[in-house]
């Protein structure tokens, strides 16, 4: 995998409406395996098989942050069976992927909460985390414990621990302590499998997302895919609440 193409800068000069980052809800991996009449498992290791392929597809259209939502606060309420096994999957996936990552000058980032996850796992977040610090390719955001609703109330704890008179409390200040406050709002937030929903994710930074939805399961969405959504970005008008430029 090349992450850091030569061509990157060429390509990114003559893309300039690229996104630039990227959040992935990567949903429908239990129907993927259900309708090939195997265990839910089984699909969510497919769904580790593409990530690599729809990194570098994304990066090389000059995306600079991936945000993948791997685990959510609810996804506890799963089966036992289902939960530890894909706490081991993340735990097997971050083993067998970081040198590639790392070699590919990736900078690995976590956001959720570690405190819950079994030691092992956390410890390899942490050192993934650490290594790849340096790094200044793509980042790659893993939302693992995550939720939206759990991250605003961290940073409102945080602002009113640090005596935050009512009238410093702005808008700045909660994106300043969400888990990445350097990490920018989502341009695009792309989901698999049709559902036509946040989940959670990201509540805060995605006011002005744009929304792409896809029937296609997690393990089935290829570079292929990842072009539609950038083309389907590319065709969306953003106002912010302004009236549209002229011309
Ligand atoms: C997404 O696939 C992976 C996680 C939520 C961890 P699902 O497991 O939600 O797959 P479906 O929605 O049941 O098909
Ligand atoms: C969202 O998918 C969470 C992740 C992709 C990690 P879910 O499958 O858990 O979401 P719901 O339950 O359909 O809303
Ligand atoms: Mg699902």
């Amino acid at each position: 995998m090349t992450l850091q193409a030569p061509s990157q800068n060429a390509v990114r000069a003559a893309d300039p409406a690229a996104p630039r980052h990227v959040a992935i809800i990567m949903d429908g991996n239990g129907r993927w395996a259900n309708e090939r009449g195997m265990p839910r498992l089984s699909g969510h290791k497919a769904g580790t098989g593409n990530f690599h392929r729809v990194l570098r597809t994304f990066h090389e259209r000059g995306v600079d942050f991936v945000t993948l939502y791997a685990f959510s606060t609810e996804n506890w309420s799963r089966p036992p069976a289902e939960v530890s096994g894909l706490l081991s999957l993340l735990t097997a996936v971050i083993a067998s992927s970081m040198d590639e990552l790392h070699e590919n000058n990736v900078r690995i980032r976590h956001l959720g909460e570690l405190r819950h996850l079994p030691d092992d796992l956390a410890e390899a977040i942490r050192g993934a985390v650490a290594r790849t610090g340096g790094n200044s390719g793509l980042e790659l955001c893993v939302a693992f414990d995550y939720g939206g609703r759990a991250e605003i109330v961290r940073a409102v704890r945080r602002i009113v621990a640090a005596g935050t008179a009512p009238e410093q409390v702005t808008e700045e200040l909660i994106s300043a302590n969400l888990y990445l406050p350097d990490v920018p709002d989502p341009d695009l937030i792309i989901r698999t499998a049709g559902e036509q929903r946040l989940s959670n994710f990201l509540i805060w930074q995605a006011a002005y997302s744009e929304y792409y939805h896809t029937p296609v399961y997690w393990p089935d969405f290829d570079a292929e895919e990842a072009e539609r959504a950038l083309a389907e970005y590319k065709r969306r008008r953003r106002r912010f609440g302004a009236l549209p430029e002229e011309g």
